[in-house]
């Protein structure tokens, strides 16, 4: 086979077969297909589109390309969870603990914060001590004794992922469906997990801007997953305005913990709940929605999902602490309450600027490897349906130094909108795609 007659089949629009797909997949990781090859054929596919089965082939491909998780014994009750990516999205570290503390095995791999959105990895990161870096010994054990684990994804878990990402990241090609499903999808089947909950965002703070364009995202990612061979529920949820109040890393760990004590925000209680309902269903846990609903607001209010955060942090080397009070975690020397310019209701929060001003501010990573300040964030008080009045809290900075103060205070001031007549306040999950049932 040669690279060239592959990459012109795929640009004249042809489909091309599962055996042309795996060789491209095995030249990427092996070498034998060079960059600006694998490139050519990126930029063919975005602009050409797959079909169902070329994504499929691609996806199963990619997941071969390295190890595949072997949960054992622990697959029945395993559960992935996966969010494509937002402003404000703690989740993982809500809806993880509760459905771990309700019985599902959580074996997670998150990545890190890139553009304007942020990363699970990062934000646990804010725990002094704690290591992401595990090894897959370590990843099963830990799933083992605690039913918790959030880790980096290992190099050896669908690395033709890690290469063809890079090089999709310099050749405008990110934004195309069928490459971001098989990415998402290969490293959560390497993860060896049996069922998978994906949280697709929609709005300013996504990758898919509109509710339609999440839609087609969801139903392919659960299309693609069920011939894959595993269970794939995907949600689509709210990402116009940051999800919670707290934008940043250690003032999400924070919220996190207040959600779990029951004291944080609705959206983010709400949207954990649902996740953590799904997961305990996809565990065989429960039967119906409603009694998974009570299982996974059972561990959230009896302190147990707290305790398995607890448990996960020191098992993975983490101060617990910070657990217990979170004002430990690292804090800015900077802060600031902004008040409220205009009187009336919130209109809009920007999710995207919020996420780019908080990324320049240093919370976040232009590139991938820049380093990030845990301390940068920063807190809405006042939210899309909320009346304010003139002077009254309306966000608060948490800065590094005084001269980032102008800079941040004028940019977010900027992604808020006011309007005179009352606004509702919105729902934060707006759709929810299983597999469809054969006829
Ligand atoms: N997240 C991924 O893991 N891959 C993509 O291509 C896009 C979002």
């Amino acid at each position: 086979m040669r690279a060239v007659d592959v990459i012109a089949r795929k640009r004249d629009g042809e489909e091309l077969t599962a055996e042309e797909i795996e060789w491209l997949v095995r030249g990427s990781v092996s070498g034998d297909v060079a960059d600006y090859q694998l490139s050519a054929w990126l930029m063919a596919v975005y602009l050409k589109g797959m079909s169902p089965s070329e994504t499929i082939a691609l996806t199963r491909a990619m997941a071969s390309s390295g190890r595949i998780l072997d949960l054992g014994e622990l697959a029945p009750r395993a559960v992935d969870k996966h969010s494509s990516g937002g402003v404000g999205d703690k989740i993982s570290l809500v809806a993880g603990p509760i459905a771990a503390a309700a019985g599902v095995i959580v074996p997670k791999m998150s990545g890190r914060g890139l553009g304007f959105t942020g990363g699970t990895l990062d934000k646990l990161e804010s725990i002094p001590g704690l290591r992401v870096g595990l090894s897959i010994g370590e990843i099963l054990e830990q799933a083992r004794n605690v039913g918790l684990v959030i880790a980096s994804q290992t190099a050896d878990l669908a690395p033709a992922d890690g290469k063809l990402y890079a090089l999709r990241d310099v050749t405008a090609t990110v934004g195309s469906l069928p490459l971001i499903v098989s990415s998402i999808l290969s490293k959560k089947l390497a993860g060896g997990a049996p069922s998978i909950v994906l949280d697709v965002k929609a709005g300013t703070g996504a990758f898919m801007k509109t509710a339609g364009e999440a839609e087609q995202l969801a139903r392919a990612l659960v299309d693609v997953g069920s011939a894959c061979g595993r269970r794939v529920i995907a949600l689509v949820s709210a990402m116009d305005q940051p999800l919670g109040k707290a934008v940043g890393n250690a003032v999400e760990v924070d919220e996190a913990v207040e959600t779990l004590r029951g004291r944080g925000p609705d959206d983010v209680r709400e949207l954990a709940l649902t996740i953590a309902a799904e997961m305990v269903q996809c565990a065989g846990l429960a039967e119906t929605e409603a009694k998974a609903r009570d299982l996974a607001r059972e561990a959230l209010t009896s302190g147990r999902a707290l305790a398995k955060l607890r448990a996960m942090v020191e098992a993975q080397g983490g101060d617990t602490s910070v657990i217990d009070d979170p004002s430990r975690l690292p804090r800015a020397p900077i802060r600031e309450m902004v008040r409220s310019p205009v009187g009336g209701f919130i209109a809009r929060l920007d999710a995207g600027v919020v996420g780019t001003t908080l990324t320049a501010l240093g919370a976040g990573r232009e590139k991938k490897g820049d380093p990030i300040d845990h301390r940068i964030g920063a807190i809405f008080h006042r939210k899309v349906g909320d009346r304010v009045e003139v002077d009254e809290p309306l966000f608060e900075l948490h800065l590094a130094r005084p001269e980032q103060t102008s800079f941040a205070r004028e940019r977010l001031l900027q992604a808020y909108h006011w309007s005179q007549e009352p606004v509702d306040h919105p729902n934060v999950v707006i759709g929810r795609f299983a597999q469809r049932r054969d006829p």
